[in-house]
């Protein structure tokens, strides 16, 4: 490859100063496979290190520095309040006022948090940690006893510009944030597991019970069996759960999804044989991996597929996994029909619904 005058590059063996001088053609390898830089820019290198406001004058140093530690004691102060809020604000009447005024608090007092540290560790780098640039050349990934050494004194070199042992209120500040954020995710998360109750006994337990009818979700609306044709699919959930107090917990452990197949198409163990209504089978509609709601029927092939992380169900094995991450299959609701022609629940569902967890712990 050669360049012209104008500054143009061509391949090299294609212009015509190589062809006349073979010489430099030699010298350039092979004609096609090389690449001959001429004028290659030069690394200008830094330009000149120019001293912020703070490192020339001591009292904005401290301005600075005060600016610092106000940022991280409000981001104490955000999660405290994320914390009193949770409590002054309570949603156990599910009335949706009280969910959006909680949501809010709790919000605000989140963002402080998560704010303060994040704007007080940068203004910290910006104002008063050493801001000379530096290359750092790149090495295999264990370095030699020398390298680590240096290392260490990098380390050392850090503590000193940053100040962040000398500075003693910033980094208690910064200290005392960082244990502070995750407090209201501690107190968040233990609010959503049941109270003074044993886990496993509640999700044993459904809405589900003997002559239970099955309705449509969200409507309320009882089924016939006359109603499920053969590749339908509907979304149930219990009678009377829309009255339920405690209506969306109830629902996450009693959603049900309902088909009809050809009843040659089942293949159900002895145990189950009255489960089904001439082909109309019912499953949880909660994933046994993680819990997500397994809501994708595929009509052609029998199979229920959760979004979640691709677990697959096959119904006409009893909805045994046959890909995915599920530990177990989906439970099934045995179900059969009242005088009136309308699905009914035989029982609750015979094992705990939702992820496999609480199978090995019940
Ligand atoms: S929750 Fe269904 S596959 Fe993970």
């Amino acid at each position: 490859m050669a360049q012209d005058d104008s500054g143009s590059v061509e391949l090299a063996g294609t212009s015509s100063t190589a062809v006349e001088h073979p010489a430099e053609h030699e010298r350039l390898g092979d004609p096609g496979i090389g690449v001959v830089v001429a004028d290659a820019p030069v690394n200008p290198g830094f330009p000149a290190h120019r001293p912020r406001v703070t490192d020339l004058d001591p009292k904005r140093n401290r301005q600075a520095e005060r600016t610092v530690f106000t940022f991280f004691y409000l981001s104490i102060a955000g999660s405290v309040w994320a914390i009193a809020a949770y409590m002054a604000f309570p949603i156990e009447s599910g009335n949706i006022s009280d969910v959006r005024t909680s949501t809010l608090f709790i919000g605000l007092g989140m963002v402080f948090a998560l704010l303060g540290i994040g704007i007080g560790a940068v203004h910290w780098a910006k104002t008063l940690m050493a801001d000379h640039e530096g290359i750092d050349i790149r090495h295999p990934v264990r370095g030699t006893e020398e390298t680590r050494e240096r290392v260490i004194e990098i380390f050392e070199e850090a503590n000193q510009e940053s100040g962040f042992g000398r500075r003693t209120l910033i980094r208690n500040s910064l200290i005392g944030a960082l244990v502070a954020f995750p407090l209201p995710a501690v107190v968040l998360f233990r609010g959503l597991a049941p109270q003074n109750e044993d886990p496993v006994k509640e999700l044993k337990q459904t809405m589900w019970a003997k002559g239970v009818r099955l309705t449509k979700d969200p409507t309320g609306l009882p089924i016939k069996a006359s109603d499920v044709t053969i590749g339908s699919v509907f979304h149930v959930i219990p009678d009377g759960l829309n009255d339920a107090p405690d209506m969306l917990d109830q629902k996450a452990k009693a959603a049900v999804l309902l088909m009809r197949l050809k009843p040659q198409d089942l293949h159900v163990s002895p145990d189950r044989k009255t489960w089904n209504y001439h082909g109309i089978v019912a499953y949880s509609k909660i994933c046994t991996h993680v819990g997500c709601p397994v809501a994708l029927y595929e009509q052609q092939t029998h199979h229920l597929l959760c979004p979640c992380h691709q677990s697959q169900f096959d119904i006409t094995h009893e909805a045994r996994v046959i890909f995915g991450p599920a530990g177990r299959p989906l439970p099934q609701l045995p179900i059969t029909i009242d005088d009136e022609g309308y699905l009914v629940a035989q029982s609750d569902f015979h094992e705990p619904v939702g992820p496999s967890f609480w199978e090995r712990n019940s």
